[in-house]
């Protein structure tokens, strides 16, 4: 009996150790260096748990660590222009959820929103993320892994004010008429061309648009359409991840400087690209953290599991 137990106990730990090793959670610190108040929303993938909490307000220069555990994906975005009605219901003018309260709780953003999206030990312990435009934009964000390691575990994001830019046609405005987001074109026009959806289901026929081909000259990291996989998806192991709101503190910056005569103009028509600020990509406002394993809870299962052997 006894050697059965500990032949047991030798599993358990073999099999924690493996588990501690690939599968370790992550922290995300979500920092808002906007000169307004952000609201983020958090969606888990579906039959993944929700990460507590699912919507919350960032003030300016506030940050906030989130713990997310192994396997864990789904999307981070910011919404903004929010406020309670008289009868208590929570709403924004982007990224709303529509749950009528702080937390968003299963629902997801209504476009355009930008998003952060996260799958955790996707591939062989390999993280995935990348920042999307595909369902349009609001908000500049970056995201800066921490302490990862891998190929391309680099910041990605889009830090540029595509609000400003943004061709009227697609632009959603705020009061007094401020651009406060930036449609895809899929959302604008609802055609299956835009959308790779129908006919145009596949990436061989599904190809970038003007707009699309816009939004990837301001933002060359992000999605910019439905198969922009190449440019877009970034992987980490055993990172922590930063994702800024505003990166940048000029990116809406006024185009007063004129374009210089011979300077081109717009080759990027139908975005202004006096109003694409090129951020630098760097962050280092943050705490950084050391990736928590899952040993903790591990040594204390063997210890029990040792005490429950030697009873035999
Ligand atoms: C990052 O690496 C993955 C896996 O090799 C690859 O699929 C993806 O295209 C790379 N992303 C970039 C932006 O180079
Ligand atoms: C932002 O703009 C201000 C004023 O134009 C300038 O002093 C500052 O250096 C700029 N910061 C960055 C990061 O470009």
């Amino acid at each position: 009996m006894a050697k059965l137990c500990f032949n047991i106990l030798f599993l358990i730990l073999t099999n924690l150790f493996i588990a501690g090793h690939v599968h370790s959670s992550a922290t995300f610190t979500m920092l808002n260096k906007c000169e307004f108040t952000v609201w983020p929303g958090i969606l888990s993938n579906a039959g993944i748990a929700p990460l507590t909490p699912t919507g919350f307000a960032l003030q300016t220069g506030e940050s906030r660590i989130l713990n997310a555990p192994s396997s864990w994906g789904g999307r981070f975005w910011g919404r903004t222009h929010c406020g309670e009605d008289s009868a208590g219901k929570f709403s924004c003018v982007t990224g709303d959820c529509g749950s009528g309260k702080l937390e968003c709780a299963g629902a997801g953003a209504a476009p355009p929103a930008t998003l952060a999206e996260f799958t955790l030990d996707g591939d062989s312990g390999m993280d995935f993320y990348d920042v999307s435009l595909v369902d349009g934009y609001n908000l500049p964000m970056l995201v800066v892994p921490q302490g990862g390691s891998g190929v391309n575990c680099t910041n990605t994001g889009c830090v540029s004010d595509l609000n400003g830019a943004c061709p009227s046609e697609l632009r959603v405005t705020g009061d007094g008429g401020v651009g406060v987001a930036c449609k895809s074109a899929c959302e604008a026009f609802r055609t299956d061309q835009y959308c790779c959806s129908g006919a145009f289901g596949t990436p061989d026929v599904c190809k970038p648009s003007q707009y699309s081909e816009a939004f990837k000259s301001a933002c060359p990291h992000a999605y910019s359409y439905a198969y922009d996989d190449k440019t877009s998806t970034f992987t980490c192991r055993d990172a922590n991840y930063i994702i800024t709101f505003c990166p940048s503190p000029n990116t809406s910056k006024k185009s007063s400087e004129s374009q210089k005569p011979g300077s081109g103009g717009s080759t990027n028509a139908p975005f202004d690209s006096n109003m694409v600020y090129e951020g630098a990509l760097g962050v280092n406002a943050a705490p950084s953290t050391t990736r928590s394993r899952v040993l903790g809870g591990a040594i204390a299962i063997v210890v029990a599991m040792w005490r429950l052997c030697h009873r035999f």
